[in-house]
């Protein structure tokens, strides 16, 4: 039976149940099938999406409002500095105004209180674009991906080799949720936050799968059915480049790390790459990388989403 998950709020991974996660990859499927057919699907006709942005974004900000044109429904992009938010207006007060004339609001933010507070003031769904802690609407693609090139996800091995941010935050909840083991390599000084960790392993135990975080790439990497990588030095952090440019240097996904996983391994990479850095052009460009399919999955992921929490 379909899950009701009207009005809801999509914050962390964690806020979605194992029937969630396969409601919303049902209606991707389909929502895909219409888009590639040519079959209009105007389910959200009349209906509006607050996008606010603290951070820059190509892929959250186009496929958020091309998925929403694609709907019948309309995306009104919201910079924090043209917002009277930038000029000290409360989360509080400007969620509370939005939630009057719009369905639904997408923010991408640097603390993740932010996205939060606009749920609980607000009195519509709020979805998390991005956050320093979490980027769900990226795992939820990136695993229904997963899903179309190898069949199913329970079972399968990521192997996370970069940085503990927010992609592999929501990768630690997600793989846990869905029964897939994981296994995380970064430098020391660079896990994940701990209670991520703990609620990975506490669900992990559930769904039966291995949860590991280490700084040993080559145990990582051993019988992975997927490579997940990240930009060593995300948004915000720019200060950093340098230090964290020498402390990931042996973290480089190139060709040699993938002769260490399964043959059929595939690459994945939320985007933007540096290349040079955390990934090779050979990878990148090579015959195991889906980080278009990624991108572009982005956009029928988030549509299901926004049909589920909306309409
Ligand atoms: N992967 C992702 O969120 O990309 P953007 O920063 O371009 O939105
Ligand atoms: N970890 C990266 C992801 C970008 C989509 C960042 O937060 O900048």
């Amino acid at each position: 039976m379909a899950v009701d998950m009207k009005g809801k709020s999509l914050l962390s991974i964690a806020d979605l149940t194992l029937e969630e996660i396969e409601q919303i990859f049902a209606t991707t499927e389909m929502l895909k099938l219409q888009k590639k057919t040519g079959q209009p699907h105007p389910i959200l006709a009349g209906r509006t999406l607050g996008m606010i942005f603290e951070k820059p974004s190509t892929r959250t900000r186009v496929s958020f409002e091309a998925g929403m044109y694609q709907l019948g429904g309309y995306a009104l992009y919201l910079s924090s500095n043209d917002l009277q938010l930038g000029r000290g207006e409360t989360i509080a007060d400007t969620t509370r105004v939005l939630s009057r004339y719009v369905d639904g609001i997408m923010a991408r933010v640097f603390s993740h209180n932010t996205v939060v507070e606009l749920a609980k003031y607000g009195s519509v769904p709020v979805i998390n674009g991005l956050s320093d802690m979490e980027h769900p609407c990226q795992i939820l693609g990136d695993l229904f991906t997963a899903i179309e090139k190898k069949g199913k996800l329970a079972g399968l091995k990521m192997a996370y080799i970069g940085d503990g941010n927010n992609v592999c935050n929501s990768l630690l909840l997600g793989c846990a949720k869905v029964g897939m083991d994981m296994a995380a390599a970064h430098p020391r000084n660079y896990d994940p936050p701990a209670s991520i960790l703990d609620e990975a392993k506490k669900i992990a135990k559930k769904t039966g799968c291995k949860i590991k975080v280490s700084s040993d790439i080559s145990s990582a990497l051993d019988g992975a059915d997927i490579i997940y990588t990240d930009v060593w030095t995300s948004m915000g952090q720019d200060a950093e480049k340098k230090e964290r440019l020498k402390a990931f240097s042996e973290y480089q996904v190139n060709e040699k790390m993938l002769k260490k996983a399964k043959d059929d391994v595939i690459v994945m990479h939320c985007l933007p790459a540096h290349r040079g850095e955390e990934i090779t052009d050979e990878v990148m460009d090579g015959p195991h990388a889906v980080v278009i399919d990624e991108a572009e999955n982005r956009m029928h992921v988030q549509k299901a989403i926004l049909a589920l929490l909306i309409r």
